[in-house]
């Protein structure tokens, strides 16, 4: 087996899950009691930017309101000790990897505590409301939305991932049920270029016959074990 020295990590709402924040398609999940073309399109927000706004300003409460837990902790100290190259994307819009203590970390669908001014196209990190339109810090136009990739748009820095999978060695996906592209599709793409693929979830996701492995449990106990292992 060929030595692991580059590793790319994908984690989706079920790492998040422990912390307290809903995943989507859970029975409990959020896209139960609201519907995506309610709140997670452009058409939403031209429709109805209320809506939208305060199904963000919500979810910007429960971040701020989270902590991280140990399935965090264990990627960013892998962070901290893994000697080759790294790289965390994450589809959660929430910040717990970071205050974990990551920094290699990328969001490709964008972050809760980030407004985007339509305006001026600058991006400020924001822990309040956008329901009352607040103005622009930059610009004084009240053009404020959350700073999120919703259906229908391009997720953010794809040329970074799609070069680190072709870099990897090692893939690994964590708490994601493998029912949204591209992100879906990135298992492939890094067994394609020759790497190892590993998946880690609470159940077996959509996509699971294309991971070399599958280890099932909760986030907190699975995903420590495994650095464990990587750093020994
Ligand atoms: N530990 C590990 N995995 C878990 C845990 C847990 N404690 N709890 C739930 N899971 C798993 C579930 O089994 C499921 O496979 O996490 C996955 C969560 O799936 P989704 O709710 O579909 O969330 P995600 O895959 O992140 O959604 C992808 O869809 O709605 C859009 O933009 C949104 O980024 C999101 C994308």
């Amino acid at each position: 087996m060929t030595a692991i020295r580059n590793i790319v990590i994908l984690t989706g709402a079920g790492i998040s899950a422990e912390s307290g924040l809903r995943t989507f398609r859970a029975e409990d999940g959020l896209w139960e009691d609201h519907r995506v073309e309610d709140v997670a399109t452009p058409h939403a927000f031209r429709r109805d930017p209320e809506l939208v706004q305060r199904f963000y300003d919500l979810r910007r409460e429960n971040v701020l309101a989270a902590q991280p837990n140990p399935a965090h902790q264990a990627l960013a100290r892998l962070d901290r000790e893994w000697p080759g190259e790294l790289l965390i994307v994450t589809q959660n819009i929430d910040d717990l990897h970071e205050r974990a203590g990551a920094q290699r970390v990328l969001h490709m669908h964008g972050e809760a505590l980030s407004a985007w001014c339509t305006a001026c196209d600058a991006r400020h990190h924001w822990t309040g409301t956008l329901l009352d339109s607040p103005p622009c810090p930059a610009c004084g136009a009240a053009a404020l939305r959350p700073d999120i990739v919703w259906f229908g748009e391009m997720p953010y820095e794809m040329e970074r991932i799609f070069a680190a999978l072709a870099r990897a060695d090692l893939f690994v996906s964590i708490g994601t049920s493998g029912a949204v592209y591209p992100a879906a599709g990135f298992v492939q793409q890094a067994a394609g270029h020759g790497a190892r693929t590993l998946e880690l979830n609470l159940e077996r996701s959509l996509g699971s016959s294309m991971f070399d492995e599958t280890r099932l449990g909760p986030a907190s106990e699975i995903v420590p074990a495994w650095v464990e292992e990587v750093l020994r």
